[in-house]
């Protein structure tokens, strides 16, 4: 079974092409993608109305690129999906009108997926892919959240950010250090050359005794530290980024280490565009060897959005449906879901 999967949730354009065979686990026949970055960096951040007017210009172009790679027509596809929420609503009404246009155009089922199960399940993508159950650190540009994972569809929160997100820390903070848009992979960078114990900047809610997190506070503090040094922000700011990554990564990692001990799991899966920070890989990897734990990673290329997430979330839900495909059925109408709790999915 071929799954065409659209993603469109926010500034990225996906399409993938996922095969579903049986009880193994389903493979990634092809993915292209079109980041907008380039056109939102003049606005200092994601212009919905722009993001949605190019994921129409991009999405068709993608799809085909897709199909031809992988060697397939139109006709082969038999599920499409799409993210259905949460993200921009003009942007995801893009996936979800082509997606519900393609399926109503081939008679074929359409499946709305969770942008959040797409990363969360993105980590099956890899070559090592993990075994539920595990405990996952969901770390995205709009979310930050520890979950309990026994298996597709099964997903219990066990804490999460009560204002900001761990990505949006590392972009105010970017934007607070003059460091443009998306400011994660800029911050992350300029800290190489910095000094992570130069300033001491909070650890919001460390010592809570909860999985919540709270990342307002720290940006506030960058930006009480930035006005502190005035003319010498500049000379200054790598060891400022350092600083500022080192607090964002120990809160991370410590709540982490917490929700594998209350649960006893074994396995951390860490997914989002925030996982692609080498700092946190880096320290996950030692503390977890340490306490015995296996930690599961998606690709690099596949932490930040894609198609390939969707496509596979798709097709696990399909492959864990034992009533087969209850989930995706033809569709002449559509919605999306631009706030959309992940637990609030069965
Ligand atoms: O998952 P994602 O692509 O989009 C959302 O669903 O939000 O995550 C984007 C977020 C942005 O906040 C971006 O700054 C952050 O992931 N990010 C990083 C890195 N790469 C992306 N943050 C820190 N270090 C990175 N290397
Ligand atoms: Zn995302």
């Amino acid at each position: 079974m071929l799954i065409l999967g659209i993603e469109s949730s926010c500034d990225e354009t996906g399409v993938a092409l996922v095969r579903l065979q049986g009880v193994a686990l389903p493979t990634l026949l092809s993915h292209a993608l079109y980041s907008q970055v380039a056109m939102h960096v003049a606005y200092g951040g994601v212009v919905p109305e722009l993001a949605s007017r190019d994921h129409i210009r991009r999405v068709i172009p993608l799809a085909r690129e897709v199909l031809t790679t992988a060697n397939q027509t139109l006709h082969d596809v038999d599920v499409v999906a799409y993210t259905r929420g949460p993200g921009l609503a003009g942007a995801l009404l893009v996936g979800a009108g082509v997606a519900c246009a393609l399926g109503a155009a081939l008679n074929k089922p359409v499946m709305g997926v969770h942008h959040l199960e797409g990363h969360l399940l993105s980590p099956f993508l890899s070559e090592d892919p993990p075994e539920f159950p595990f405990v996952a650190l969901l770390v995205s540009g709009g979310h930050t959240q520890l979950m309990r994972v026994d298996g597709v569809g099964h997903y219990e929160l066990l804490g999460e950010t009560i204002d900001d997100a761990a990505g949006e820390a590392f972009d105010k903070s970017a934007k607070l250090m003059g460091l443009g848009y998306p400011g994660g992979p800029a911050l992350s960078k300029l800290a190489e050359q910095g000094d992570p114990a130069a300033f001491k900047l909070p650890r919001p809610l460390l010592h809570s005794g909860t999985l919540d997190f709270s990342f307002a506070g720290l940006k506030t503090a960058v930006m009480i530290q930035a006005k502190k040094l005035g003319d010498d922000l500049e000379a200054r700011k790598a060891d400022l980024a350092a600083s500022t990554e080192a607090a964002i990564v120990e809160v991370l990692l410590k709540k982490s280490l917490s929700a594998l001990r209350e649960t006893g799991l074994k396995r951390l899966v860490v997914a989002g565009g925030v996982g692609a920070n080498q700092h946190l890989r880096e320290q996950l990897n030692v503390a977890c060897k340490r306490q015995g734990v296996r930690v599961h990673y998606p690709e690099l290329h596949l932490c930040t959005d894609n198609g390939a997430m969707i496509a596979m979330a798709a097709a696990m839900r399909l492959q864990s449906d034992e009533g087969g495909m209850t989930q995706a059925q033809p569709r002449y109408s559509f919605d999306v879901k631009p706030r959309w709790p992940l637990t609030e999915l069965v």
